[in-house]
């Protein structure tokens, strides 16, 4: 069992997080009038019955299930969310208890910090990326249209429980996807998890307890320092100036394109604007670029569609004063926040990525 102090709250990293989850509630005693569980369709049938099987306080609890994806990260779905809190008598003193992947977690937390002006929250992240990043740090939110993340609040949760295990649920491409933020880790804060991460297969982690701990060791550090997001933790944000507009992008049009996924190419183009402004070495830049183009299929991004990545990139939280700006690489493992960098070096990163994507799968 792993337990990694965060701000004010623990994250438990545990093959058996059932038993810590019925230690946090005797802990608890009676502090909590009622109990909501968030779930999705696969985390209702992968994680929920294994933990309702086990923990005593969930017998009672009242499930509120919806559809999984990026697209229900909605307004209108939290208000259906709130209204059933409602109805079912939810009080200051009920917990909100988040099970499932980045949308739920994200989410959830935003529909329990604002209701009743706030209650309490735990996160039970069930995907990798979930538990490498959305469910710990205390950011919830949800999309405004196709806009990421555009209206939220920071709010801890009471407690975050990891159990490794579920990652065996996920498919190939949820895997990925949350790796793309392990190498995000790796690559902004520890040259040694980078190398550690370029002999690691994605989809088949032999120790998952060993590098989730690490990845979350890595992320705490850095919230512990900034949580709030004023200077430091603008590093977590490398590959996600770019990658966040590739996502807004393909969510506008329908298509359905992963989290990690669209961080994999931002991280590419980071990479690469990092090489051009910032002292990253071209041996750097190929380094990152290979490892992964080999673990990532490629994403098409036209150049007719690159004008309107800009525009999205002009929503970006880190903006100043209409300037677009990044967090870049000045070596593997060092990261520079509030860097303003031109369109036209945005533009080429763009067409580095595309022109690297020709030859692979
Ligand atoms: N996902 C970036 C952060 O939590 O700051």
């Amino acid at each position: 069992m792993t337990e990694i102090r965060s701000a004010g709250y623990s994250v438990f990293i545990n093959k058996d997080i059932a038993a810590e989850i019925n230690r946090f509630f005797e802990s608890a005693g009676s502090r909590y009038s009622k109990i909501f569980i968030l779930v999705d369709e696969n985390s209702m049938k992968h994680c929920y019955p294994q933990l309702v099987e086990k923990i005593e306080a969930f017998k009672d609890a009242e499930l509120i299930e919806i559809e999984s994806g990026e697209e229900n990260k909605t307004l209108e779905v939290c208000a259906q969310i709130w209204k059933t809190l409602s109805e079912f008598g939810a009080d200051r003193k009920s917990l909100f208890v988040n099970l499932g992947g980045g949308v739920i977690c994200d989410m959830g937390g935003f529909i329990a910090s604002t209701f009743k002006r706030g209650i309490s929250f735990i996160n039970i992240p069930t995907t990798l990326l979930s538990q490498v990043d959305a469910s710990v740090g205390g950011k919830t939110g949800i999309d405004l249209d196709h806009l990421k993340n555009e209206i939220g609040v920071f709010s801890a949760p009471s407690a975050v429980f990891i159990n490794p295990d579920f990652i065996h649920t996920l498919d190939k491409r949820q895997l990925l996807s949350g790796f793309a933020e392990v190498i995000k880790h790796g690559l902004i804060a520890d040259v040694q998890y980078w190398d550690l991460i370029k002999q690691t297969d994605a989809l088949y982690i032999d120790d998952a307890e060993k590098l989730i701990a690490a990845s979350v060791r890595i992320k705490n550090k850095i919230i512990l320092e900034d949580p709030n997001e004023a200077n430091l933790r603008k590093i977590l944000n490398f590959g996600h100036t770019i990658g966040h507009a590739i996502e807004s992008f393909f969510l506008m049009n329908n298509k359905t394109l992963l989290h990690g996924e669209a961080i994999a190419v931002g991280m590419i183009c980071e990479a690469y604007i990092s090489s051009k402004e910032c002292g990253l070495s071209d041996v750097a830049l190929s380094e990152i670029t290979s490892y992964i183009l080999d673990s990532y299929k490629a994403v098409p991004i036209k150049t007719t569609d690159h004008a309107k990545l800009i525009e999205l990139m002009k929503h970006d939280k880190k903006n100043e004063n209409d300037s677009i700006m990044f967090s870049l690489l000045s070596g593997i493992g060092k990261c520079e926040i509030n860097c303003k960098v031109n369109n036209d070096v945005i533009l080429e990163s763009l067409k580095y990525y595309s022109g690297k994507t020709k030859t692979v799968k």
